[in-house]
């Protein structure tokens, strides 16, 4: 496990940046594993920059993103659907068959989650995106996910809904249920990048880094990942 501390947001956003970059101009039709939510906001607009300077082109870049609500509409602006498209799709020159995102039909999920881990097996993931929430949870695998899921349909925990409010109205208006990617998809990425910034994710910071290997804080199965990058700022870093 590689672990990088930054003095702040905007430099975790560029180390990650780094990666990401160097990854494309190594290998053009490379697979990344995007996630969502604010931490990735930063390096996606860097990716941005490297593609309007000419550093990197999506032309050959597949993309599998981590989850998606279920029960909303792909086009409802909370959707992951549309997070995707405005923070970074819109602004690069992605060929839309190569991106996957998991579908928001409820009705269907378990159907689609499983002809979503099927094509995560044809491909071999380079580098996984991902965040953490403030209770530990990758994508959505909430506490007590099972290390050996595949992509699955989960219902939110109310501390998932509670942290989510602020990108919606009310919380009836925050979804109760959710598709991810399981740990064990995630964890056959051959690179995992974690980002985490800000005082509220130093305790699930410390409990990945440092605590037991359990379901109850679920990042905490990537530790032993053989390329595991840990990019946080000092303030994600301050109980370490
Ligand atoms: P955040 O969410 O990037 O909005 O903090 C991360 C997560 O909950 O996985």
């Amino acid at each position: 496990m590689k672990l990088v501390i930054c003095k702040d947001y905007d430099e975790a956003s560029l180390k990650a940046s780094e990666i990401v970059i160097n990854q494309i101009k190594n290998k053009p039709n490379s697979v990344i594993g995007l996630a969502t939510g604010s931490t990735p906001v930063g390096l996606y607009k860097k990716l941005i920059e490297g593609f309007k300077n000419g550093e990197i082109s999506f032309k050959q870049v597949t993309t599998f993103n981590l989850d998606e609500y279920l029960g909303i509409s792909h086009n409802h602006p909370e959707s992951y659907h549309a997070f995707m498209r405005d923070n970074l799709f819109k602004d690069v020159d992605i060929q839309e068959k190569n991106i996957h995102i998991p579908s928001s039909d409820l009705k269907n999920a378990e159907k689609n989650a499983l002809n979503y881990t099927k094509a995560l097996q044809k491909v071999q993931v380079d580098i996984q995106l991902l965040g953490i929430g403030t209770n530990g949870h990758i994508g959505f695998n909430e506490p007590g996910s099972s290390f050996d899921n595949e992509t699955f349909a989960i219902a939110l925990t109310e501390q998932t809904r509670h942290d989510n409010l602020r990108f919606f109205n009310t919380i009836e208006e925050v979804p109760t249920h959710a598709v991810t990617m399981g740990i064990k998809t995630i964890y056959r990425s051959k690179k995992i990048i974690l980002m985490a910034t800000g005082l509220t994710k130093a305790d699930a910071i410390y409990g990945m880094l440092k605590g037991p290997i359990t379901p109850d804080l679920p990042a905490s199965a990537l530790r032993n990942h053989p390329d595991l990058v840990v990019i946080i700022d000092e303030l994600a870093a301050s109980k370490l």
